[in-house]
């Protein structure tokens, strides 16, 4: 699937990198297209992932150091029907969002288990906070119906990027992703949430020897 995705990439293109397993296979066989010749430049979700792309000799840019992103490539937690997702058990979910909403294009790779009929199937939405605001948020959170877990790192509070923390939060199966989006946006402390609402233009499906393709259909 990974070197199937390097497909949608053109000679000189700005690609951003995605953080987690589907996103590390990528970077590998982009690291390898990048040895045999292709020329990008990337923007990476993490530090992780820079890590790893600048080992490949990817070479790397920041994100105002482009005007633009042609194409960014990541992995997904859940995908519904219509693409919309839910993304951030690798805690690169804000750089995530961040570089999507960059990028002309956004180009979803997961294997088939992770194809959910309704959002929140899998149980678990996260959300980014800063870390002042954890007890609000924590209630908040637990007023509209989540169960907020602050996700931990070797005993500690599991530290992101950007200097925050994850609340895992339990949820059941959303009827109304987008406005739930919203009302957690509203509870002042989060950053950002896991949901990625209309932002995935293709998505790449691998189940066993088979990848398909699936294409957002405009509403
Ligand atoms: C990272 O924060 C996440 O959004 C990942 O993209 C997502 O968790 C998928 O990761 P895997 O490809 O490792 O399943």
């Amino acid at each position: 699937m990974a070197s199937m995705a390097l497909d949608f990439i053109r000679d000189g293109d700005i690609v951003g990198l995605g953080t987690g397993r589907a996103a590390t296979a990528f970077v590998r066989a982009l690291g390898q297209a990048v040895k045999a010749g292709l020329r990008v430049t990337a923007v990476s979700t993490s530090q992780v992932t820079a890590a790893l792309a600048t080992q490949l000799g990817i070479p790397l840019a920041t994100l105002d150091e482009v005007s633009h992103i042609d194409v960014t490539f990541d992995g997904a937690d859940e995908v519904d029907p219509r693409l919309d997702l839910i993304k951030g058990y690798g805690g690169a979910l804000v750089r995530e969002k961040i570089v999507a909403a960059s990028s002309r294009r956004l180009i979803i790779l997961v294997g088939a288990e992770k194809l959910v009929p309704v959002l929140g199937s899998r149980g678990i939405l996260p959300v980014e906070i800063v870390p002042f605001g954890l007890p609000l948020c924590r209630r908040r959170l637990t007023e509209l119906g989540c169960r907020p877990a602050v996700r931990e790192h070797d005993g500690q509070p599991f530290v992101t990027d950007n200097g925050n923390y994850i609340l895992d939060c339990s949820i059941s199966p959303l009827s109304d992703p987008a406005a739930f989006e919203q009302a957690i946006l509203g509870v002042p402390g989060v950053v950002g949430t896991g949901l990625f609402i209309g932002m995935a233009d293709t998505v790449l499906v691998q189940d066993g020897d088979t990848v398909t393709v699936q294409q957002r259909r405009d509403p």
